[in-house]
C-alpha cells in the first residue's frame, strides 16, 4: 500500500512537470532546473559583459531585446555581476567545454557563463528563447547546463540550382543560430550553375553562372534553344564571400565551401569545353534531362584538369578559412571515361582496373593538393568506390552505409542520409508539395540517429541537413523546406539522445511556429496534415487507412467532391476505408479541438492506385 501511495505520489509529481512545464527550448538542453519566480524585463535590464570578446554579442543580444522586447536596451563592460542586468560572463571554470554554457535566471538577474565565446553565444540563444512569444517580459526562473552532443551541426544551402543572394545566406544564418547550428555547407557549383568568381579563370561565372530562364518540372524542362540568352543566375565575388564568412564567424558559424568534381561539371564544362573528355560544346543546365546524353565530368586523363583544380582550390582555399573543402564526388557518370583516350591511358599508366579506381586516383590527387594548401578533404561517400583517399572525411548522403565503411576504416564521417536529413524531398502528401522526390516527415527526422550500432562514435563528426534547390526557385520556399524540419535536426545533433521525446517535441514546435511567423519566417505545417495510406484488397480493390504524425487530431473526408469538415464523415483510428462505386477524388482535413487545423488534401483515387506499391 505504501509502495502504491509513493509510486502514485511520483506519478502525481511528474505530471505537474510535465504539464506545468512552460520551457519550448529548441534544442533541449543537456539539463534544466525550473527555479521559482520571475526576472522581468525592463528598460533597465541592460547588457553587462566581463570581456572585450564578448562585445560583439552583447551588442547582438542588446539589438534582438531592443527589437523583439521593444526595450531600448544598452551593452555596457563591467567586471562584476550586477543586479537587474543580463550579465555575460567569459570564466575559464565555467562547465561546458567548448560550445557549452551555464544559464541561471533568478529573480534578481541573468547570468551566462561560459569559457568560450561560443558557449557564451549559446547561453544567449537560450536565453532568448525563454522570453515568451506572446510579448510577456516575465521570463521564469531557471538554472541550465548545456554542451552539445556532436561539434559539426550542419545544414547545406545548393546555391547552384537556383541562386540565393549573399543577403539571403546571411538571413540562413540567423536563423541557423538560433537552433545552435554551427555549419553552413554551400554548395558553389554543379550542372546548373557555378557561384563562385575564381580570378583566375574568369569564364568560370561570366558563362558558368547563367543559365536560360525556366520554371516548371524539374528534369521535364526544355533544354536551352540555339541563340537563346542565358539570364538566370548571379555568382559571388570573391569580396562577397569573404563578408559572409565574417558574418557567419562573428555567430560561430564555419563556411564549408563545396566545388562538385569530377561529375556535377556541367557549368565550369560550358565555360571551359577543355575540361571534359568530348571537349565538346556544353550549355548550362536548365533543369533538363542531360545525364549520359551530355558530359558533365571532368577528363581526368588530362594534366590540365588538374590545373584547371590547381587554379581553382588556391582561390577557394584563400577564401574560405574553414578546415576542409567539399570536393564532391557524388554521382559521376562515367561513361565518357570508358571512352576517352586520355583516361584509358591514365588507367593503363597507373594500373587502375576500372573507372571506380579512376575516381579514386582523381581524388587521392585532390587531397594531396588541398593538402599543399592547408586544407583537408570532404566527398560524398561515393569517394570510397575504387578506394578511400588515405586521410579523407566522408559525408554519407546514400543511407549511413558509406559513412559505416569510412568510419570502420578510421576516417571522420558527418551523417547525413538521405532518408533523415535531406530537406529537399516531400514532408506532407505529394497531392498539395511541390514536386520532389520522395518522402520525408518531420517525425522520421527526429527519429534521425547519427552514430550508428558497432561504431566508434568519435569518428562520427556529427550530421547534416541538405537542402538542394532542384524545386525551391525562392528563398521563401528554402525556409518552408528548412523549418521545421530543421529543428528536429537541431535537437539530434545537439541534445541528449535520451531527452528525445517527440510529444514534447511537437508542443515546442507549435511554440516555434509562433516565434517564426511572428519573425516572418515561412515554415511548412505539413505535420498538421493527414497521412493517406492507399493499399489494395485481395482483390486489387483501392482502400485507404490514415493516419497523423501527431496525436490528438480527428480526420474528416470524402468522396463525392465536397470539401469536408466536421459534418463529413469522421475516420475512425486504424479504419479501412473502400471507395464508394464512382468516386474519383478523395479528400480529407484534420481538425482538433474542434476546429480545422490541417491543409485539405484533395487526391485523385487513381493518382492513389498509383502510389500502391505493385
Ligand atoms: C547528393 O545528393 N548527390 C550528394
Amino acid at each position: 500500500m505504501k509502495q502504491i501511495s509513493s509510486l502514485a505520489l511520483i506519478l502525481f509529481f511528474l505530471s505537474i512537470s510535465t504539464f506545468a512545464q512552460p520551457y519550448t527550448i529548441i534544442p533541449e538542453p543537456q539539463q534544466q532546473t525550473p527555479g521559482k519566480g520571475l526576472f522581468r524585463l525592463t528598460p533597465n535590464s541592460g547588457v553587462i559583459y566581463n570581456n572585450n570578446q564578448l562585445q560583439f554579442m552583447a551588442g547582438y543580444l542588446a539589438d534582438v531585446l531592443t527589437s523583439n522586447a521593444k526595450l531600448a536596451i544598452k551593452a555596457k563592460q563591467g567586471s562584476t555581476s550586477q543586479p537587474g542586468k543580463i550579465n555575460l560572463f567569459l570564466d575559464s571554470k565555467a562547465n561546458g567545454g567548448k560550445e557549452g554554457y551555464e544559464l541561471k535566471v533568478s529573480e534578481g538577474s541573468v547570468l551566462i557563463k561560459a569559457s568560450t565565446p561560443r558557449g557564451v553565444f549559446y547561453g544567449i540563444q537560450t536565453f532568448l528563447q525563454l522570453i515568451p512569444a506572446n510579448g510577456s517580459k516575465d521570463i521564469p526562473a531557471i538554472t541550465i547546463q548545456d554542451a552539445p552532443r556532436f561539434p559539426w551541426r550542419g545544414l547545406m544551402l545548393d546555391v547552384s540550382r537556383h541562386f540565393f543572394t549573399i543577403d539571403q545566406v546571411k538571413r540562413m544564418i540567423d536563423q541557423m543560430v538560433v537552433y545552435k547550428f554551427n555549419l553552413l555547407h554551400i554548395h558553389l557549383t554543379d550542372d546548373q550553375g557555378w557561384r563562385m568568381e575564381i580570378k583566375q579563370l574568369p569564364e568560370l561565372t561570366r558563362v558558368g553562372a547563367w543559365r536560360v530562364p525556366r520554371t516548371g518540372l524539374w528534369w521535364e524542362r526544355d533544354c536551352p534553344q540555339e541563340g537563346e540568352a542565358a539570364t538566370y543566375g548571379g555568382f559571388y565575388t570573391q569580396q562577397e564571400l569573404k563578408d559572409l564568412i565574417s558574418y557567419a564567424s562573428a555567430r560561430f558559424v564555419d563556411v564549408l565551401p563545396e566545388i562538385d568534381v569530377p561529375g556535377h561539371s556541367l557549368a565550369a564544362i560550358a565555360a571551359y569545353p577543355y575540361l571534359s573528355s568530348t571537349g565538346l560544346n556544353y550549355k548550362v543546365n536548365p533543369g533538363c534531362k542531360f545525364y549520359t546524353i551530355e558530359d558533365n565530368a571532368l577528363c581526368v586523363g588530362k594534366e590540365s584538369t588538374f590545373e584547371f583544380l590547381d587554379k581553382v582550390f588556391t582561390e577557394v582555399a584563400a577564401v574560405f578559412p574553414f578546415e576542409y573543402i567539399h570536393v564532391g564526388g557524388d554521382e559521376c557518370y562515367k561513361g565518357f571515361w570508358e571512352k576517352c583516350a586520355d583516361c584509358q591511358k591514365r588507367m593503363k599508366d597507373n594500373g587502375l582496373k576500372n573507372t571506380n579506381e579512376l575516381q579514386s586516383y582523381f581524388i587521392k590527387r585532390l587531397e594531396k593538393m588541398l593538402e599543399q594548401k592547408g586544407k583537408k578533404l570532404m566527398g560524398w561517400d561515393e569517394i570510397l568506390e575504387g578506394g578511400l583517399a588515405p586521410k579523407a572525411s566522408v559525408m554519407s548522403w546514400r543511407g549511413m552505409d558509406g559513412g559505416i565503411a569510412a568510419a570502420k576504416e578510421n576516417h571522420h564521417v558527418v551523417m547525413s542520409p538521405s532518408n533523415y536529413a535531406y530537406l529537399d524531398l516531400y514532408q506532407g502528401d505529394p497531392a498539395i508539395e511541390p514536386p520532389t522526390y520522395s518522402m520525408l516527415r518531420y517525425k522520421k527526422v527526429y527519429e534521425f540517429e547519427p552514430v550508428p550500432d558497432g561504431v566508434d562514435p568519435a569518428m562520427i563528426l556529427g550530421g547534416q541537413g541538405n537542402l538542394w534547390t532542384e524545386s525551391v526557385p525562392t528563398f521563401r520556399q528554402a525556409e518552408y523546406m528548412l523549418w521545421p524540419r530543421s529543428f528536429a535536426l537541431a535537437e539530434v545533433l545537439w541534445s541528449p539522445k535520451s531527452s528525445r521525446n517527440w510529444d514534447r517535441f511537437v508542443q515546442k514546435t507549435e511554440a516555434h511556429f509562433d516565434r517564426l511567423s511572428k519573425a516572418d519566417i515561412n515554415f511548412s505545417t505539413s505535420v498538421y496534415d493527414a497521412i493517406v495510406i492507399p493499399s489494395k484488397d485481395a482483390n486489387g480493390q483501392l482502400q485507404i487507412k490514415l493516419d497523423t504524425e501527431i496525436g490528438g487530431l480527428d480526420l474528416y473526408y470524402s468522396f463525392d467532391n465536397t470539401y469536408p469538415d466536421h459534418h463529413s464523415s469522421k475516420y475512425t483510428k486504424d479504419e479501412l476505408l473502400s471507395i464508394p462505386k464512382d468516386a474519383d477524388h478523395f479528400r480529407v482535413i484534420t481538425y482538433r479541438n474542434g476546429k480545422p487545423l490541417g491543409r485539405i488534401l484533395t487526391i485523385s483515387l487513381e493518382d492513389l492506385s498509383k502510389r500502391v506499391k505493385k
